[in-house]
């Protein structure tokens, strides 16, 4: 059989501190589509790779984790990922088969069976789930927080790098098992994620927090009884001072300290024997043997939408060192999708305004009318929370600090500066699988039109555009959703 292109993702040699994508190189390699001679391996098309922070552990020279040798310079990094049975040599595996388990950051790979955690039976819920929430990450999320943080009910849990792939699920967990929690994330708009798409009781931004134990104590005046712990450092000391009696901590994970030099010190660690507290670092690969029991829980809440997931996805291998560099700035959910998306938008709309007659920018009412828009169709359109849109009083605030060069209109630049501010709060939540089509959206004008008419100082503004217009605005917005959808 030809040999056919093969682009990896390599390591360019052993890393000392933060990664940085120089550490990494995309090169095209090349293999043959078939199995050679006798062999017992699989040949697999790698579908999507999971970007995961114990990734830059395995850059290190020495061996960290037992059975996970660290990387090879000049060959391809390792990584949990979802693929397709090519050929197999393998009695369990016939081509076809959908896979999930250790592979290798390249277009396909000829793997030993023993790194093939489990073939996919259930294709009813999205494939790249395999590769988060459904794969390793959500089994981390499920061992540690019912085997090690063993929860009952009313009682409190705190999760930090709570929006990450481990963190988002284990607080949706602790809901749905009658505790309350609270988790930390690392900006505004992840924050927003914990609270209101994803049903923390409360969030916070660690980065934005001069005292860690003072916000810690703002949200568990009584204590915290489990303590999921992700990051390690200043939030695990932090938290050491607000612990209830015969708390846990299951240490899942110390993010923060992976790309020091020298580690930080924990100084606060008596309380561990005041508060008799159960502190248990684990590791995933443990705990396999739960994984049928993890996706007979998990799977029927994910059907039902009871259990979200919220996914940073990045296309294709070259763009994957960008994104495991990001794990470690939190750039990751989502941030450069949602700049792109709103410049699309800022670009449509603009343009649609400045075509009507006696309009070079925008005027307050415009811009006022584009952000009900927006927020009528999230709301009538999306499953989950309701969103109110903001008060003229905030739009006008928000339009003087982004009209730069005073002039009492918005520009291209400046509308693009308004949208950005005005969704920052509300853009993580929409849902990135809406299909809207151009066909149904001059319907929902017509619709949102109509229900606009009740309320003061709105509806007037919305009742004087023709319904033409006004379906036109409202296209744009739908085709702005949908092309997230397409995009994301
Ligand atoms: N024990 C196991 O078997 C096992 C298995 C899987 C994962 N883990 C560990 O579990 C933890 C979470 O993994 P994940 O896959 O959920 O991560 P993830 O989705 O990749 O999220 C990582 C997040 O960590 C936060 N972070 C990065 N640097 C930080 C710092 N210096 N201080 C505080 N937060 C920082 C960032 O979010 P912010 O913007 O919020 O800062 C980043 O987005 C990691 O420590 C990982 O190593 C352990």
């Amino acid at each position: 059989m030809a040999q056919v292109r093969n682009n990896q993702v390599i390591l360019r040699n052993y890393v000392t501190g933060f990664p940085k994508e120089s550490d990494m190189n995309i090169v095209e390699s090349s293999i043959t589509l078939n199995l050679p001679e006798g062999s017992n391996d699989v040949l697999i098309k790698n579908l999507y790779l999971s970007c995961d922070p114990y990734m830059r552990i395995l850059m290190n020279k020495v061996e960290v984790f037992e059975g996970f040798p660290p990387f090879t310079p000049a060959s391809p990094l390792g990584g949990f990922g979802v693929a397709k049975v090519l050929e197999s040599g393998h009695s369990d595996y016939k081509k076809g088969d959908l896979i999930w388990g250790f592979t290798r950051w390249e277009e396909y790979s000829l793997v030993p069976s023993t790194q093939i955690f489990s073939k996919i039976e259930h294709t009813d819920v999205p494939l790249s789930y395999y590769a988060g929430i459904l794969g390793m990450a959500g089994l981390t999320a499920y061992a540690g927080f019912f085997e090690l943080g063993t929860p009952k009910k009313g009682e409190n849990v705190f999760v930090s790098a709570a929006s990450g792939a481990v963190g988002q699920l284990v607080g949706q967990f602790a809901k749905l098992s009658g505790c309350y929690v609270v988790g930390s994330a690392g900006t505004k708009e992840k924050v927003n994620l914990l609270k209101n798409k994803l049903g923390f009781d409360e969030a916070f931004n660690y980065k934005e927090e001069p005292d860690l134990n003072a916000a810690l104590k703002r949200y568990f005046p009584e204590g915290i009884d489990i303590y999921f712990e992700n990051v390690g450092g200043k939030t695990l000391d932090a938290v050491l001072l607000n612990l209830r009696s015969n708390s846990r901590i299951p240490v899942c994970g110390m993010v923060s300290q992976y790309n020091l030099i020298e580690p930080e010190g924990v100084k606060n660690l008596t309380n561990l024997i005041f508060k008799q507290v159960h502190m248990q670092g684990f590791l995933v690969t443990n705990y396999y043997h739960l994984y049928p029991k993890f996706l007979e829980y998990l799977l029927p809440y994910i059907r039902e939408g009871k259990v979200v997931y919220v996914e940073d996805r990045a296309e294709g291998l070259e763009n994957g060192p960008k994104a495991l560099v990001g794990l470690y700035s939190g750039r990751n959910v989502g941030k450069e999708w949602r700049q792109k998306q709103i410049r699309k938008i800022t670009n449509r709309v603009y343009e649609y305004v400045k075509i009507q007659p006696g309009t070079a920018n925008l005027t307050f009412e415009d811009l006022y009318i584009a952000v009900l828009l927006v927020y009528n169709d999230i709301n009538k359109l999306l499953p989950g929370p309701h969103f109110d849109p903001p008060s003229k009083d905030k739009v006008r605030e928000i339009i003087k600090n982004c009209d730069i060069n005073l002039d009492g209109e918005i520009d291209r630049e400046e509308f693009f500066s308004f949208i950005q501010q005005m969704t920052a709060d509300t853009f993580t939540y929409v849902s990135q699988k809406l299909i809207v089509t151009m066909v149904v959206a001059p319907t929902i004008a017509v619709a949102t039109k109509r229900a606009t008419e009740g309320v003061p100082g709105v509806g007037r503004v919305v009742q004087r555009l023709p319904n033409s217009v006004y379906a036109t605005l409202v296209t744009v917005a739908a085709m702005w959703f949908q092309n997230m959808g397409q995009d994301s």
